[in-house]
């Protein structure tokens, strides 16, 4: 399976902010955003990625993320020239995906859990068609919204509805077979001028073959659109680093823990990164721990 991070737009509701930069290489607390789903793709066994913004930030990802080798990843670069709506991503990547299937995640979503590695695994061997991942929230008219019957089933999608149909949005998080790409190049543009991710998942749904996961109490999924929601976000992931003692979206950690670097890497990583820092030490500490590496067993069953 192939990884795409949508990484574009113009982060209109952060300017000034995302004036000269993307928004994806803001700070959220200790590292840009876009490590963040980079690190979801990683925790779903995904090592061939592609990242996907405007011509004038691709050079900021490249300098920032490299090919990719030092974490055991392929990193590939490309350019949506407009914001032509979600879907686009697969028609950008279209090349990139050739006859694999693909993870898109959007480069300003936010996910942890500690179970999150298990369920993408986990939905990624059983996806058949499309599967989105829905989170309950309190203001679900901003997002794309799941509608469920009496029994819990998936009965319909809807973009941004004024009275939603229940609380529970769609993530920026969605798996699809080969055949989404095909499907992306028949969609239509919406009333907004965009192709819809909504539109294509409603495509999969009325085909009976769109799954919906919910992601349970353990998982969080952040929103960094606005000034307060990105604020909130970075306060999120330094409260929890520093209570727990562990790191969110640390890339060599996760690089390791999948079984994407031996030991010998990660020394590299820790050279890198200074073995003085906190990171270095931090680094070091996973490295010296029998613990690790976590689920490669896993990772190695399931299909690609
Ligand atoms: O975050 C989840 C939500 O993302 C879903 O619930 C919605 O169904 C989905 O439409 C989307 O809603 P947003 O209002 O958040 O989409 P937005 O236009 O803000 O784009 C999301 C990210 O994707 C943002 O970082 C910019 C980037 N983007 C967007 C478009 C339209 C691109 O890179 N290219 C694009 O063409």
């Amino acid at each position: 399976m192939k990884g795409i991070i949508l990484a574009g737009g113009f982060g209109t509701r952060l300017h000034p902010l995302t004036t000269v930069t993307s928004k994806q290489l803001l700070p959220v607390y200790d590292k840009p955003m876009v490590y963040y789903p980079l690190s979801v793709l990683m925790q779903a066994g995904i090592r061939e990625i592609l990242v996907i913004s405007r011509p004038e930030h691709l050079d900021g990802f490249r300098t920032l993320l490299g090919d990719g080798s030092a974490l055991g990843l392929r990193l590939d670069f490309a350019v949506q020239s407009a914001p032509r709506g979600l879907a686009d991503a697969l028609l950008v990547g279209r090349e990139f995906i050739g006859d694999q299937r693909v993870c898109l995640i959007l480069g300003d979503n936010i996910f942890h859990g500690p179970e999150l590695p298990l369920v993408l695994e986990e939905e990624v061997n059983k996806l058949d068609g499309c599967t989105l991942f829905g989170y309950p929230v309190p203001d679900p008219e901003r997002y794309g919204v799941a509608v469920l019957d009496a029994r819990g089933a998936l009965v319909d999608l809807e973009e941004k509805p004024a009275v939603p149909d229940g609380d529970l949005a769609v993530t920026g998080l969605y798996l699809y077979d080969n055949e989404a790409v095909g499907y992306a190049a028949e969609l239509t543009p919406s009333a907004r001028g965009e192709l819809e991710i909504t539109d294509l998942n409603r495509r999969f749904l009325a085909e009976g073959r769109a799954r919906l996961v919910h992601l349970g109490p353990g998982t969080a999924w952040l929103d960094t659109g606005t000034p307060d929601s990105l604020l909130e976000a970075g306060a999120f992931v330094q409260m929890f680093e520093k209570r727990q003692g562990t790191r969110i979206a640390c890339l060599e950690e996760v690089a390791y823990r999948m079984g994407f670097v031996p030991a010998d890497g990660m020394r590299e990583l820790i050279r890198a990164a200074g073995p003085q820092t906190p990171k270095g030490r931090y680094l070091t500490r996973l490295l010296d721990s029998s613990e690790l590496p976590l689920p490669a067993r896993d990772v190695r069953t399931a299909r690609r």
